[in-house]
């Protein structure tokens, strides 16, 4: 991990735009690779993985609902199995619009004031690690709450396409770390010193991105971690970082959808 002084010269660079509904932040390749693929098969693979996954959901359970385009594929799925199964469940969503696509469903919501356990949660991931089922989340936006539900949950099962398999931790994606508004700058710099290359997030509309929670996400382009627990480490004791995007030790199982169907992996 380079800890490494500022450079006196150092100015922020240029804020990072997102595009359609992933990351197009200069260092994140995940968005040039996902464009040179099909995407109506990608988002085959992403719903297969999605229902399969709904099928871990059992009657009486409090479910964790995940943010992004693959967690809303198991949120449909999900509102179908209670629509025809009559599942008495309660879901917690990870953000505002997937509060909203629930309560649209006929999902029956609840909260943390109700609940501080949760049974299953269900989310998606823009990076796996192949071994450790570690994680890249937040380039929807929502890692702050996901991580907040997924502390809280018995059991994290994480929904992708198999495009997100990686060896390395940071191969396709920056991680996002949501800091809050009062200092960013400083809480910029003190990021650039670890070696992170932070942009602060822009959204589709290239105004600054703001989170469920109102804080500014920067995008940390530390490239493959060889240690991403050290990085995790760092970033924890940042001064202004709400919270960041590696997802260490929380899913339990991973749903992949690709070319030969659905493959569960499973933590070791
Ligand atoms: C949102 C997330 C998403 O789960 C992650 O970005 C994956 O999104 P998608 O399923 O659209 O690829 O972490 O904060």
């Amino acid at each position: 991990m380079p800890i490494r002084e500022t450079p006196r010269a150092w100015q922020a660079p240029a804020e990072t735009a997102i595009m359609a509904s992933h990351c197009a932040c200069g260092v994140c390749r995940g968005a040039e690779s996902e464009r040179s693929l099909d995407s109506s098969q990608q988002n085959h693979w992403k719903k297969s993985a999605a229902e399969a996954a709904a099928k871990l959901v059992e009657d009486g359970m409090i479910v964790g609902l995940g943010t992004g385009s693959t967690a809303t594929f198991f949120v449909n799925a999900l509102a179908k199995r209670v629509a025809h199964e009559h599942l008495r469940i309660a879901g917690i969503p990870t953000s505002s619009k997937t509060a909203a696509l629930a309560r649209s469903l006929k999902i029956p919501l609840s909260t943390f004031a109700a609940h501080t356990r949760i049974d299953l949660t269900v989310d998606g991931a823009d990076e796996v690690e192949r071994g450790t089922l570690y994680l890249i989340k937040g380039h929807g936006g929502a890692l702050l709450r996901e991580k907040i539900v997924a502390a809280a949950s018995k059991h994290m099962a994480i929904v992708v396409d198999e495009t997100k398999l990686v060896d390395r931790l940071g191969s396709l994606f920056a991680v996002p770390v949501e800091t809050v508004k009062f200092g960013w700058q400083a809480t910029q710099e003190k990021l650039h010193a670890l070696g992170a290359n932070p942009t602060r997030r822009l959204g589709p509309n290239k105004k600054i991105f703001v989170t469920d929670g109102g804080n500014y996400i920067m995008d940390c382009a530390f490239g493959p971690m060889e240690k991403p627990k050290e990085v995790a480490h760092h970033l924890d004791h940042v001064v202004g970082a709400v919270e960041h995007g590696l997802f260490l030790g929380f899913a339990k199982e991973v749903f992949v959808g690709g070319r030969d169907g659905v493959k569960v992996l499973k933590a070791g």
